[in-house]
């Protein structure tokens, strides 16, 4: 089989990584990659948003599978660009089609979404320049501290959360005026939920779905959880409170709902779900559904999947996932996120890495990096991350934190406390 893997982060890189210990797997592609993917897979130039720069790369390397890393091609449609194409529409594509990929797409969507099927989530309304007035009024009523949400893709930073009623009002004028663009055409305004958030995942061919472990990830830049927000600083899994007994309400209340929702509202989901949820006094609640693995909760998710991955992506494909089997390893995995000095703020790229043939009892993957002749250079905000096992959470970050400590690039850095509150 020939998979391509369209992405060029951490998380393909885990992906390639895992994929290239299957026997069913002859060839690996990943488009655009990272200098990391090199060493399981040929890296193809292309833009994973162009799709005829998409379709080419499969016609051209008789591609069998195509696995959708990030979801800005999946919301705009490229499942469905598959379905549309007379070359390519026995070529299955791991990823929803956009209809379901606006459960990441649409913040407003996802609520509707959960409202209809019961799903647990904070308490929410949904405005528009048109009622403006009615939102201010509405958001006056909420206890702080105030959640807005601008209801499309803004990277990342769609989510304002403020203590000061009058600054929260100014952001929702914001938002509305076009701060965000048309993802901020629609604002949410929700309930704060208290509680610790973990990320759930699973793949699903729309009918049956598999359980991958769950993580744990670190989104803001500075120590005990201070300053701005990442992509993500580190993660672990598993995550030591999601028990038996809260993972067994997981499954009950959201994840079976939300399969059973999609397949009645007749979308048939095949790929990756990542529950945001937050344990509110042991009841898990949603905080936003992702269409695609977690980066980098992958880091650490892929590395405790004991069978073959390949399986689990080829029951996807010919829908037969239930047959499949997953083993998980029992031991913990941790991953440390070595990022350019200034992120993510304003950073420089092109450093020179060096010590990646000093570690050890780890693996180091690549988020953003690039090759140039015999040197591997910083490429982006998130550089390395260095994942390791241990048969405890503690053991597994001191393999993180000292393989991390053998590697650098000017300026690098990476928060020293990941997995410490746990
Ligand atoms: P999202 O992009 O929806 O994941 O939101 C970003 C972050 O904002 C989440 O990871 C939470 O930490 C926080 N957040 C979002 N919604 C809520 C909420 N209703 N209550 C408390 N925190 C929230
Ligand atoms: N680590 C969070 C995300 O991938 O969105």
């Amino acid at each position: 089989m020939n998979i391509l893997i369209l992405g060029s982060g951490g998380r393909e890189h885990a992906i390639a990584w895992k994929l290239s210990q299957s026997k069913k797997v002859s060839k690996l592609f990943i488009g655009p990659g990272n200098a990391g993917t090199t060493s399981f897979g040929v890296n193809l130039k292309l833009d994973p948003e162009k799709f005829e720069e998409v379709k080419s790369a499969v016609l051209h390397n008789k591609i069998d599978i195509v696995i959708v890393g990030p979801e800005a091609p999946l919301v705009k449609g490229i499942h469905d660009f598959f379905l549309d194409d007379k070359e390519l529409n026995n070529v299955p594509v791991i990823g929803p089609v956009k209809a379901a990929a606006l459960l990441e797409g649409s913040k407003d969507f996802a609520k509707e979404f959960m409202t209809r099927n019961n799903i647990p989530t904070a308490a929410y309304r949904t405005f528009d320049n048109a009622t403006r007035k009615d939102a201010i009024h509405f958001l006056k009523k909420q206890k702080p501290p105030f959640v807005l949400k601008a209801d499309g893709l803004a990277a990342g930073k769609g989510v304002v959360i403020l203590n000061d009623f009058e600054e929260a009002s100014r952001e929702l004028s914001a938002m509305l005026d076009g701060k965000f663009g048309e993802a901020g055409k629609k604002v949410v305004i929700e309930q704060f939920l208290k509680g610790i958030e973990l990320s759930v995942f699973v793949i699903t061919d729309g009918h049956s779905y598999k359980l991958l472990p769950s993580a744990k990830d670190y989104k803001r830049i500075g120590v005990g959880d201070s300053g701005l927000n990442t992509g993500g600083m580190g993660a672990v899994s598993p995550v030591p409170f999601a028990d038996k007994k809260f993972m067994e309400k997981v499954e009950e209340r959201i994840i079976k709902p939300t399969i059973k929702g999609l397949a009645e509202e007749g979308i048939i989901y095949k790929g990756f779900i990542f529950f945001g949820l937050i344990n509110v006094d042991n009841d898990p609640y949603v905080i936003e559904y992702n269409v695609r693995l977690g980066d980098p909760e992958t880091e650490v998710i892929i590395p405790r999947i004991k069978s073959d991955f390949f399986e689990l992506i080829e029951g996807v494909a010919k829908c037969d996932l239930h047959k499949r089997e997953i083993n998980i390893d029992e031991r913990f995995v941790t991953t440390i996120m070595m990022v350019s000095g200034g992120y993510p703020g304003t950073f420089e790229k092109g450093k020179i890495i060096s010590g990646l043939d000093m570690t050890s009892e780890s693996v180091v993957f690549h988020a953003g990096t690039k090759r140039e002749g015999d040197k591997i250079l910083s490429n982006g905000g998130r550089v390395l991350a260095v994942s390791a096992w241990g048969s405890s959470l503690e053991e597994a970050l001191k393999k993180s934190y000292s393989n991390a400590g053998l590697l650098s690039f000017e300026g690098s850095y990476y928060r020293t406390d990941i997995g410490f509150d746990l």
